[in-house]
């Protein structure tokens, strides 16, 4: 099984009444952390990538590590997922490197302000014809997300308009369909716990309504867990209080539609976490093998929480997902 497609995954999870995380991964490390998770919890999964983001010393040979791995899962039904790809060139190597899902994120231009809802459907569309000739499946955004970006900067929030959502799916093809309902990226996002105001959930509602065969997708899903920060910080992090996206608002968020729930810095924060943990209980080791594997068990026991969470557990078995080959999805082979 292992490799299926996001349209695969999601149709699944809409069937089965359920969301699929999506959980971002900088290394081979992280991301064994999530397939462990998944194991554990029979869960179908999402390993999430974002390019220019890793530990190794290119995406290429990230993402071929990433194949190696995830052939190590043959009953687990994963979709590998290029997060936010800026420009369709690097959709295009993501797709070329074996990725069976990418994003589009159309809804900024180079300079990092909001895009025309023109320009983020053109963009989409042009993605979206080539992935689909490959058999790989695309997820666009409308509005934008904002917070943090790879760059350090940040974004603002743009909400998503329900009005165009139907033209943007018409127009474009997606299979999912990032919608920006007030949630940000990042491990600062809100200063107080996040009420109607902020959180935009109704939205979700009316959006899904609207175009009724693509999946939703909430980013920016993190809940920046106290207890995380309050580990970091007795290691000698400084990280200031900021509150996320409780989980009952995922919970909510999947009753009213969304099928993909993105989460990072729930992870690092727990990864990062036990390393700092685990460095600090041991000044006179310097070999990283101890602390990589605290931080790990400590990402795949977040991983694994939130699998439940979102009910994709206990649902690997359900359907015979199809292998590469057969999802006509070109893979060059992942040279670095
Ligand atoms: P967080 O920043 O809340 O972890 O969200 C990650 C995300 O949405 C990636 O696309």
């Amino acid at each position: 099984m292992a490799l299926v497609t996001l349209r695969q995954a999601l149709d699944e999870a809409r069937r089965g009444g359920y969301a699929v995380g999506a959980f971002n991964v900088s290394d081979v490390v992280q991301a064994e952390a999530v397939l462990d998770a998944a194991a554990e919890t029979a869960s179908p999964t999402i390993l999430a990538a974002l390019a220019g983001v890793t530990a190794h010393a290119s995406d290429e040979r990230f993402w071929a590590g990433l194949h190696r791995l995830i052939d190590g899962y043959p009953e687990l039904p994963v979709v590998l997922h290029l997060d936010h790809g800026p420009h369709p060139a690097v959709c295009l190597r993501a797709m070329d490197h074996g990725f069976t899902s990418v994003m589009i994120d159309g809804s900024l231009r180079a300079d990092g302000t909001p895009s025309s809802f023109a320009e983020n459907l053109a963009v989409t569309a042009e993605v979206a014809a080539e992935a689909h000739r490959r058999g790989v499946s695309v997820e666009g955004e409308l509005g934008t997300i904002g917070g943090s970006k790879t760059d350090g900067s940040r974004a603002a929030i743009v909400l998503a308009d329900p009005e165009q959502a139907g033209e943007f799916v018409a127009a474009t093809g997606v299979d999912a369909l990032a919608v920006a309902i007030g949630t940000s990226h990042g491990a600062y996002k809100f200063d107080t716990p996040p009420d109607s105001t902020v959180l935009h959930m109704t939205l979700i509602e009316k959006i899904a309504a609207r175009v009724p065969d693509t999946h939703l997708v909430m980013h920016g899903s993190s809940s920046l867990p106290a207890e995380l920060r309050e580990q970091n910080n007795r290691h000698g992090a400084r990280l200031p209080e900021s509150w996320g996206v409780p989980d009952s608002e995922k919970v909510r968020s999947i009753a009213m539609g969304v099928r993909k729930i993105n989460q990072g810095m729930d992870s690092h924060l727990a990864f990062t976490g036990a390393v700092r943990e685990a460095l600090g209980a041991d000044p006179l080791n310097v070999d990283p093998a101890p602390y990589l594997r605290a931080g790990r068990a400590a990402m795949q026991r977040m991983v694994a929480a939130r699998m439940r969470i979102f009910g994709q557990a206990g649902h690997a078995g359900d359907y015979r997902a199809r292998s590469l080959t057969e999802m006509a999805v070109r893979y060059s082979g992942g040279n670095a």
